[in-house]
């Protein structure tokens, strides 16, 4: 883990009063633990936002070995981040080890971004939020009463398969390579969200072109798509053609802009969403609960634009 020295200023609240009277941090240090972290955009929106913000603050990538981050979630009382956030591949295993969970951290199964409140750590799921504002307000889709085929059924999945029966989707199918973690998911969430019905079922061309047909919305929450040469999640006949009714295919992929999926859809007549607008909402979220206000938006997405057009 780098080592940071992190000296706290102290000084008192009215002149000619005794000093150390009050503790006040110079500046916030925030941050995000995963592996590998080369190619995180967070850093760039955060810092775009707490600079919008007028706020003094830094955010910083730790890219730590499980190991560390074992020793990270062990000395959290004594952890100097006023909050942070955690991806790949340590969200479920920070959602087994803080104490304190929003209900969407719970029932997810995953923390994405960890607050304080007064002594506490709390982790919650900013990916629900994420998910269902850019499915709104980009996508322009109203998620109540419609029919939803959602392929894959990892951490990212659970998070949206949540934020779909929270807006009470009438039905969601969820298609999977391995079908018994999108039955877990079902398992886990039927009783929760008893008005939409939940199936699940392997990832197999027969079922996967019946469910392409009858959905509304198409959500690719796999991770196929963002390495160049990965094998096509979908074959392309299997889309029908848009006609007058078209449907919405979201990626959560934001790199590239438009993977294999997106094109294959847009290239027969449906509307199209990736990932970035989600990723940036997750962001504002995490910022409103670190800092209590509201996440400066407009300059965070310039700054994530911005980056995804000199990095790619
Ligand atoms: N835009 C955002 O803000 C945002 C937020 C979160 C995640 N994401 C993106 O969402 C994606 C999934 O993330 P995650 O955390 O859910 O990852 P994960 O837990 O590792 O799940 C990966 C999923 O992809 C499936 N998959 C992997 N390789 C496959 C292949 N060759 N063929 C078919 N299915 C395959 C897995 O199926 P099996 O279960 O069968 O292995 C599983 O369903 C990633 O691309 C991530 O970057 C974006």
């Amino acid at each position: 883990m780098p080592s940071i020295k992190f000296v706290r200023t102290w000084w008192p609240r009215k002149p000619g009063r005794r000093r150390c009277k009050l503790a006040e941090s110079a500046f916030e240090l925030y941050g995000i633990f995963g592996h590998p972290l080369a190619h995180t955009l967070s850093p760039v929106m955060q810092e775009a936002g707490l600079k919008a913000a007028g706020r003094k603050g830094f955010y910083l990538p730790f890219d730590l070995t499980p190991a560390d981050y074992r020793k990270v979630l062990a000395s959290l009382p004594r952890l100097i981040l006023d909050g942070f956030n955690v991806t790949v591949p340590y969200k479920e295993w920070t959602a087994r080890s803080i104490k304190h969970r929003t209900p969407e951290a719970q029932a997810v199964g995953a923390v994405n971004t960890v607050y304080r409140r007064g002594r506490q750590w709390v982790g919650t799921n900013t990916d629900v939020y994420g998910f269902c504002r850019a499915l709104a307000k980009d996508g322009h889709f109203r998620t109540q009463g419609k029919k939803i085929a959602v392929l894959g059924a990892g951490g990212a999945a659970r998070a949206v398969v949540y934020g779909l029966a929270r807006e009470k989707a009438a039905c969601i199918l969820i298609l999977n390579r391995h079908p018994e973690r999108a039955r877990k998911i079902v398992r886990d969430f039927q009783r929760l969200f008893p008005k939409t019905k939940l199936q699940a079922s392997a990832l197999v061309p027969g079922t996967a072109k019946a469910a392409l047909n009858e959905a509304d919305l198409v959500v690719n929450s796999t991770s196929v798509g963002m390495k160049k040469g990965d094998a096509k999640l979908l074959q392309a006949v299997w889309l029908p053609r848009a006609g007058t009714k078209p449907k919405l295919f979201y990626d959560l992929i934001y790199r590239p802009a438009e993977t294999v999926f997106l094109r294959q859809a847009r290239l027969k007549g449906h509307r199209t969403l990736n990932g970035m607008s989600m990723l940036l909402y997750q962001g504002a979220k995490a910022f409103e609960c670190w800092t209590g206000k509201k996440a400066p938006e407009t300059l965070m997405r310039r700054a994530l634009t911005e980056a995804l057009q000199t990095h790619g």
